[in-house]
């Protein structure tokens, strides 16, 4: 199953922003959303319609939907808790809407305020009104490799709730890793699972680089077969309701890695990389991304520019 094309969705204007402290500005955020349309990215998560006391940092999603470039080659979603968000989204002209639950009993409850059977029943009222505004649902699984609060994840209870997720008429499911739990083994054993278990339905990665192994994780997912995944410019990210939460598998490091293995993305890294910096200078710290500082592998350097060793 050797993949020759991904589709990576940028998460940083949903996952990267709601991370941080300060508040970006709402024409900031409009005019890195254009520059990622403007880069190739096949797919966007542009913000969340949650409870503005929830996540302070994305109040401003309707705005943002509204005046955001629009491209039929980019699908600019959004994360929906319930149907008072669905509704919001789908007024704001939304291209799909994303909802989440957490595998875990405890990350759910500190995440969405439930418990996972009533977010699950919860989302047929999301369902009823994406469909009457023809509006597609990816659904997501948070905490799908493991919770900091109760440990292993059950690949079986992954692939029991990615069943509802078909019946319900999702488009596929996307894994979470939200705080970086996931290693090549876990991976493997959630990816066969659900695959076991709900035939024909397309699976998302979303790594966390929590503990440095992020890439070894999607290198586990090439090898599997999967072809989607999600990053972040810069390795920003975490989730602001799990402990010691950390950035994204970093946008510009995962397309680094994927052109230099021959695997086509359709996204321009050189304009990628501009737009890391871009963000950097916007939220005032040294974000972790490593390609945005080293540039590519055959960027030459003047040899005038670095002394020589000379003995003494
Ligand atoms: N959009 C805007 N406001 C919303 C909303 C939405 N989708 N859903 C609820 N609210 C408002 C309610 O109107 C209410 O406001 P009020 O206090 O002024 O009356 C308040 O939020 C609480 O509503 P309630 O229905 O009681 O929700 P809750 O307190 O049980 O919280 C969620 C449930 C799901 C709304 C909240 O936990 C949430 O938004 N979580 C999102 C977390 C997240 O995005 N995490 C990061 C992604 S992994
Ligand atoms: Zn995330």
């Amino acid at each position: 199953m050797e993949v020759r094309n991904v589709k990576v969705t940028e998460v940083g204007p949903r996952d990267g922003f709601q991370s941080e402290r300060t508040i970006l500005n709402t024409e900031d955020k409009i005019e890195i959303i254009n520059n990622l349309i403007d880069a190739g990215f096949p797919r966007i998560e542009v913000s969340s319609f949650v409870s503005p006391k929830a996540i302070p940092q994305l109040a401003d999603a309707a705005e943002v939907l509204e005046k955001a470039k629009r491209n039929k080659n980019t699908t600019l979603a959004a994360l929906v808790p319930n149907a008072r968000g669905a509704i919001r989204a789908v007024a704001s002209k939304i291209d799909e809407i994303v909802v989440f639950l957490s595998a875990s009993e405890s990350h759910n409850k500190k995440n969405v305020n439930r418990s996972v059977q009533e977010s699950l029943i919860g989302f047929r009222e999301i369902v009823k009104i994406a469909g009457d505004n023809n509006v597609p649902i990816q659904g997501d699984i948070a905490t799908a490799f493991g919770c900091p609060f109760e440990g292993n994840v059950s690949p079986k209870k992954l692939g029991e709730i990615s069943k509802e997720y078909k019946i319900m008429g999702f488009k596929g499911v996307t894994l979470g890793d939200t705080t970086g739990m996931a290693t090549p083994t876990v991976v493997t054993d959630a990816v066969n699972t659900i695959r076991d278990m709900v035939p024909d339905f397309e699976i998302t990665l979303h790594f966390h680089n929590t503990r440095g192994i992020g890439l070894a994780n999607v290198m586990t997912g090439l090898n599997l077969g999967i072809t989607d995944y999600e990053s972040c410019f810069g390795g920003m990210g975490g989730c602001p309701f799990a402990p010691n939460a950390t950035g994204n598998i970093c946008s510009e490091d995962l397309i680094y890695l994927l052109h230099e293995m021959g695997i086509e993305t359709g996204i321009d890294l050189d304009k990628l990389i501009t737009i890391a910096k871009k963000v950097e200078n916007l939220v005032g710290h040294k974000l972790p991304g490593q390609v945005m500082r080293a540039g590519k592998r055959l960027l030459s350097y003047s040899m005038d520019d670095v002394p020589t060793a000379i003995g003494a």
